[in-house]
């Protein structure tokens, strides 16, 4: 069967085709056309401007995954069109090319012009729509919950509406896939051309998904069986790496940003890939003085709360403008130069020590938490998801606090087992799996971290509940059930 996924909650237009046969899946098609660049200017993302823009990149991104089932015969070109239709194609537009390819018809009425391949269409390819129901933007949801009611009463198919947050833990099932990126377009399109075998995760299992709109503890005692264990009661983690940064002058999204400033420091603490004159400044040898708070990283329960990292960072910026404030008039031009110069550098400085200091206050309290959690209730397996999770230094450090769990003392590290999804043929070995005794570690390949359709398709394989497009409503409150 295939099922077709969109995904259009925030500011990433997705589609993607899942096939599964028996228990080995491929991923045809994963097309992701990403804002990102366009909600940088504003700082973070602006829905309205959200909402536009996956208006107009819906169509092309479903046509650009279909591409991937269908020959290209029946996915005609303009040109293509024109030659077989003579002077009618100026009258019919590439909407009419689509229109044609999705349903068979020729909207004049004519008998459609197909090449001898094109039998098959669209509709006779995919089995189901999956589509994102919430939670997410309400204007953002709208556009892919259209895009997805529009397929399925044309092509007469079953509609799954699926939990993001719930998409981002399934993501787990995914193994990695072969990237294709194509510089000229927003349009990213990644196939995954071989054939996976899902991986045996074990239940239960104890979920961090850590996005930019969420941060959550769930608990997952089968498909289709979630509990929230925790939650954060104000900014989520990704939130916080975003709001930090701007404070920083860093940019969006902060938490890849943050996360470049905090390796530069680190580099310079270990010398690597530092030049020996920063190496011996007696800036880069002075130890990071920055202490940030971890917000609730001892509370009696497994709820967040990361506002208050904001708020002192916040502070911290301000003091040290402050205190790098005393380039009097009264120099002279040398000297002033001078001081500008050292100024700057103390700034960045200090930019690469707070993103070092932010990074390790979020992951100290996310780590801390999960963990905790997962031996409360017994967990088999942690598995992490969204678009934090694709952050370096957590992944690092889930690994080695699981792999030291059980460890005795002073005992020597326990090695490292790569798991089933590093075991499947054809594919490079890859770190996603850590087994510690009976404890899993699984953390989804780092593009299926981000948002993406892949997960909304393979959510909806484990979770069919088909229902007409009559009755599906976009909830961008929607609640994990
Ligand atoms: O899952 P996602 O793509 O969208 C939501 O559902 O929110 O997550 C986006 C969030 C942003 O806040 C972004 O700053 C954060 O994930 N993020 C990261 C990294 N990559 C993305 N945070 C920390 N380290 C990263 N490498
Ligand atoms: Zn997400």
């Amino acid at each position: 069967m295939k099922i077709l996924g969109i995904e259009t909650s925030c500011d990433e237009t997705a589609v993607a085709i899942l096939e599964i046969q028996a228990s080995t899946f491929k991923i045809v098609s994963n097309v992701v056309s990403s804002q990102v660049q366009t909600h940088a200017k504003y700082g973070g993302v602006v829905p309205e401007v959200a909402a536009r823009k996956h208006a107009e990149n819906i169509m092309p991104v479903i046509i650009e995954a279909l591409k991937d089932v269908l020959p290209s015969q029946i996915l005609f070109t303009r040109r293509k069109f024109q030659r077989n239709l003579g002077g009618q194609a100026k009258t019919w537009g590439s909407k009419s090319a689509f229109n044609n390819t999705l349903t068979g018809v020729n909207p004049n009425g004519v008998a459609p012009v197909r090449t001898r391949q094109t039998t098959k269409s669209a509709a006779s390819e995919i089995n189901a729509i999956a589509v994102t129901q919430g939670p997410g933007l309400i204007t953002s949801l709208r556009v892919g919950a259209e895009a997805a009611r529009t397929l399925s009463c044309v092509w007469n198919k079953p509609l799954i509406p699926i939990n993001h947050v719930i998409a981002h833990i399934y993501s787990n099932w995914l193994t990695p896939i072969r990237e294709i990126r194509n510089p000229k377009s927003e349009i990213r399109n990644k196939s995954q051309i071989l054939n996976s075998k899902f991986p045996n995760i074990n239940f239960p299992a104890l979920c961090l998904v850590v996005s930019g709109g969420h941060t959550l503890l769930v608990l997952m005692k089968n498909h289709g069986k979630f509990e929230i264990v925790g939650q954060t009661l104000d900014d989520a983690a990704g939130e916080c790496f975003d709001k930090t940064a701007k404070i920083l002058g860093l940019g969006y999204p902060g938490g890849p940003a943050i996360a470049r400033q905090a390796e530069q420091w680190k580099s310079a603490q270990t010398s690597v890939g530092v030049s020996a004159s920063l190496r011996k400044s007696k800036i880069y040898n002075l130890k990071s003085n920055i202490q940030l708070p971890r917000p609730m990283l001892n509370s009696n329960d497994f709820n967040f709360s990361f506002s208050g990292l904001k708020t002192a960072v916040l502070y911290k910026m301000r003091d040290m403008k402050s205190a790098s404030c005393g380039i009097g008039a009264d120099m002279s031009a040398e000297v002033l130069t001078k001081a500008e110069g050292t100024r700057r550098f103390t700034a960045s400085i200090f930019i690469n020590q707070m993103a070092y200091e932010i990074q390790n206050a979020i992951i100290d309290v996310l780590v801390a938490k999960t963990i905790r959690a997962a031996k409360k209730y017994n967990a088999k397996t942690i598995m992490l998801g969204g678009g934090v999770a694709a952050n370096k230094e957590l992944r690092k450090r889930f690994q080695e606090e699981i792999q030291n769990l059980k460890q005795p003392p002073h005992s020597p590290p326990v090695p490292r087992q790569v798991g089933e999804q590093g075991e499947i043929e054809g594919v490079k070995k890859q770190n996603l799996t850590i087994t510690n005794q009976q404890l899993k570690l699984f953390m989804p390949e780092t593009s299926y971290c981000t948002d993406n359709a892949a997960m909304i398709a393979i959510a909806a394989y484990f979770n069919p509940k088909k229902i007409s497009w009559k009755d599906f409503e976009p909830d961008p409150n929607l609640m994990i059930k």
